[in-house]
């Protein structure tokens, strides 16, 4: 289980301050619980956790089986909130030197969909030469342009390269039930399919196929993933007091710092597998809470590596910053520092200490550091890397979330400005329906 501890917010806003939301985050969490709230139709999330059923999962591990027997590479084929999720979850439990391994402990997982750089999609392409892969195409519209298109390019290989009935075997569809062009396409090829909820949006889907199929498809345990989130649903919920609940607080926290002019919220990890559990947070935040011309900037780094570069503007840059750490309290594996006799290097002050102690004291040095330098610091304590862990941790984000974004008066369930760069793309790439906006950008250049 996951516990927050604000004591180092303190000397920057007041404890009686923070706890004075409590009727608001109340309010909050009943326009949740009752859906009385702004973006009401996207509240699926809420009690996804304990409302999964075990044949839901049993059809997921069992698609996730055949990709794993037949494939050499799963590509999984998405964007934004339909595929951040799935890879915060996968990279924070690999192996970090997984795929360089001789021997594999099943397929190896890409990524593609997310990005439209030639070269990166023609090396995918040129990788997957002679191998027999399988695309998990990820998209709730099902026309996003950038998952669109690597999903052409990698159905084209699969099916000249490994034959139609293999490709059959080996894609798999996420998507909406009824619309979009993946849906037609799973349905005209009879791809195994599953459904991405009406009531779930993109950034709050880990918890559905979305997520769940590449994690299982990557060998890991989805059973203990939603439990892990069940179990923070109930520590969460709406009738648990105020004092007692970490979303409300981390919700009512951070809305009381950007009050005090703090505008940047820096997700911290000192564990270099938490890389993309900042990623999807960052879009969590940034896409429920950046609207209205308000919203604190959900930014990360990676400690102690980014110590070495940012850590310098977070010392003493403009004080308009502050941190959550993410402190993971265990490690999987145990490494002592050596002796060593010449002691040319001067560590035999740590011989004999766990990697993790010298981490855990860069840890603690650096929060003492920053908060004397004029940021406030919250910590969010995970036992260890595994699936409970994490499913815990990307629940109490969402929870917190939507307390949160309802604090700052905004829907923190919609994101209509991600649809202006799109609607330029299109215009000057002249799409079919498009003739107006074309021309009117034309006159532009
Ligand atoms: O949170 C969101 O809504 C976005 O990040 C979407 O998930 C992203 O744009 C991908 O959309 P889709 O699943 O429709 O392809």
């Amino acid at each position: 289980m996951i516990s927050l501890n604000i004591e180092k917010t303190f000397g920057f806003v007041s404890k009686e301050k923070v706890f004075a939301y409590e009727a608001e985050v109340k309010a909050a969490q009943e326009m949740l619980e009752k859906g009385t709230g702004k973006g009401n139709d996207f509240l699926g999330w809420l009690h996804l956790p304990s409302s999964i059923t075990k044949e839901h999962l049993d059809d997921l591990k069992a698609t996730a089986q055949v990709l794993r027997e037949n494939c050499e590479v799963v590509i999984v084929a998405g964007i934004g909130g339909s595929y951040l999720g799935a890879r915060a979850v996968i990279e924070a439990l690999s192996n970090s030197f997984a795929w360089l391994q001789e021997k594999k402990d099943g397929p190896v997982i890409l990524f593609a969909g997310h990005n439209i750089g030639e070269d990166y999609l023609y090396e995918l392409t040129e990788y997957l030469k002679g191998k027999k892969f399988g695309v998990i195409n990820i998209s709730k519209s099902g026309t996003t342009t950038e998952t669109a298109l690597a999903f052409r390019l990698l159905k084209k290989q699969c099916e000249d390269q490994c034959g139609k009935e293999f490709a059959k075997k080996a894609i798999v569809a996420v998507t909406d039930a009824k619309k979009g062009a993946a849906r037609v396409t799973a349905d005209k090829e009879g791809y195994k399919s599953f459904i991405i909820p009406d009531n779930v949006g993109g950034r709050f889907s880990v918890l559905t196929p979305v997520g769940l199929l590449p994690i299982a498809v990557a060998g890991y345990d989805i059973e203990k993933l939603v439990a892990g989130a069940a179990a923070m649903e109930k520590v969460c919920s709406s009738d648990v007091p105020f004092a007692e609940n970490p979303a409300a607080i981390y919700a009512a926290t951070r809305n009381e710092l950007y009050k005090s002019g703090k505008k940047i919220e820096i997700l911290v990890n000192f564990n270099p597998k938490l890389h993309y559990v900042s990623e999807w947070w960052k879009q969590l935040y940034g896409e429920s809470e950046g609207k209205e011309n308000k919203g604190i900037f959900p930014a990360a780094v990676d400690f102690s590596t980014d110590l070495h570069s940012m850590g310098q503007w977070i010392q003493e840059g403009e004080r308009t910053i502050y941190e959550t750490v993410i402190s993971v309290e265990n490690t999987n594996h145990k490494l002592e520092v050596p002796t060593d006799e010449a002691n040319l290097d001067g560590l035999n002050f740590l011989a004999g200490k766990r990697v993790d102690e010298v981490n855990k004291m860069a840890e603690l040095g650096t929060q003492l550091a920053h908060v004397d330098g004029g940021v406030p610091n919250m910590r969010v304590v995970i036992p260890a890397l595994n699936e409970e862990s994490i499913g815990s941790l990307m629940y109490f984000f969402e929870k917190a979330c939507g307390i949160s974004g309802y604090l700052l008066g905004v829907n923190p369930f919609n994101q209509p400005g991600v649809e202006a760069y799109k609607k330029n793309m299109f215009a000057l790439l002249n799409k079919p329906g498009y003739e107006e906006e074309s021309k009117a950008i034309q006159a532009r250049l």
